[in-house]
């Protein structure tokens, strides 16, 4: 059976390149990093030389580069390695769950914290970030780019003000990492985390940006590694995996293999406006990155359609998250003013460097068919159909 995967703001498959760069790094390469001998003179180099491909990606100096597990630890770090019990923090309602998450512990600790609203569109307005800075506010984290929809925050006016308010800034670029140019400096940030997996190295590694000078509390203590910052035996497949990543990932806003990824989500999403009526983009009239679409599908369960559409061999997915056997309408959609039905009657769709304008052709031909079926069987929408007519 044919699969095709449009989920690739969950993870992205590792690139064949990525995965024969690492490879020498489980088999002959296999020393650590902090050896003297020989064998761990290679991975130190080979650690350095990703680290330089990292920065590059980011527009930071490789110095300000630590090596994390992942997109989640570096927003902790960002979180905990700053905020202190009676300091002021600013985040927002539409974070990633490893932000919004951390952000709630630090209350619990004793921390205020604010969580900015978005508009319609999903974005924050810089201004509502300038009035609820304090004198106490020690940090602000907003992300760059949402999970769900891929609407871009004004990430650089919010980096503007908190420069002004002498205020660290902390931004997590996971989802925009590759898809959209990071420049740290013009940003102005003191924090960016960015995430492996989403970026086609593999799942378990990431980076976080640290500012020089920005002196951050280590979450683990052991050896001195990565200049103290991140205690641990550094993943050297791993970070050789991001390193690579990385270099490609810069490459392709030149090679034209983001512009292709563009004009497949765009594709996707005015075929299925076009051809099924009561849908429309969520974040549309935002900046948005170009890999991802929102669209919601009336009178539909997106859950249902996500099973449905996946029994025929196409990956997709909901923001919603499954607690307690209640399926909850996602937070980002809710915070943007949707409707709950709306909310959970809303797919992502996601692309990446491996999809073809052959499986959006493929995809566009399933999506039709299993939305009508859906909506033959919902009692709203044949309602609806009954007072039209
Ligand atoms: C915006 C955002 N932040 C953080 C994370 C967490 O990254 P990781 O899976 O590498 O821990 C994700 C993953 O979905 C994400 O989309």
């Amino acid at each position: 059976m044919r699969r095709v995967y449009f989920d690739n703001n969950a993870t992205t498959p590792v690139l064949p390149e990525v995965f024969e760069a690492m490879r020498p790094y489980f088999l002959e390469q296999f020393g650590n990093a902090s050896s003297i001998h020989h064998h761990g003179q290679e991975t130190r180099a080979a650690v350095e030389r990703a680290r330089e491909s990292v920065a590059a990606l980011v527009g930071a100096r490789p110095s300000e580069i630590v090596f994390t597990s992942g997109g989640t630890e570096g927003d902790n770090f960002a979180l905990f390695g700053l905020a202190r019990p009676g300091d002021h923090v600013i985040t927002s309602t539409i974070e990633h769950h490893a932000v919004l998450n951390s952000a709630k512990r630090l209350a619990e600790m004793g921390c205020e914290v604010t969580f900015i609203p978005v508009n319609g569109k999903g974005l924050v307005d810089p201004e509502d970030v300038r009035r609820a800075i304090r004198p106490n506010t020690r940090l602000i984290s907003i992300m760059f780019a949402n999970n769900e929809t891929g609407v871009v925050q004004p990430v650089e006016e919010i980096g503007k003000l908190a420069a002004e308010a002498d205020v660290y800034f902390h931004t997590d670029a996971v989802q925009a990492a590759g898809k959209v140019t990071i420049d740290a400096s013009r940003i102005g940030c003191d924090l960016l985390s960015i995430s492996g997996h989403k970026m086609h190295a593999p799942q378990g590694i990431g980076a976080l940006y640290v500012r020089k000078g920005t002196l951050l509390q280590p979450m683990l203590y052991g050896g001195s590694h990565e200049r103290a910052r991140r205690a641990g035996t550094e993943n050297v497949p791993g970070i050789v995996a991001l390193g690579k990543a990385a270099e490609l990932a810069k490459r392709g806003f030149d090679d034209g293999s983001i512009a292709k990824i563009a004009a497949m989500r765009d594709q996707i999403e005015r075929r299925v406006l076009e051809t099924i009526e009561a849908t429309a983009v969520n974040g549309s009239g935002a900046p948005r990155v170009p890999n991802t679409t929102n669209i919601y599908f009336d009178f539909i369960e997106g859950e249902a359609l996500v099973i449905a559409l996946d029994l025929k061999g196409l990956a997709v997915s909901t923001g919603a998250a499954c607690s307690s056997g209640a399926i909850e309408p996602s937070h980002v959609l809710t915070a943007m003013g949707l409707r709950a039905d709306r909310a959970r009657a809303s797919l992502r769709f996601s692309l990446g460097k491996q999809n073809t304008p052959d499986e959006v052709e493929f995809a566009l031909a399933l999506i039709p068919p299993t939305v009508a079926r859906l909506r033959e069987l919902s009692p709203v929408y044949n309602k609806r159909q009954a007072i039209n007519y």
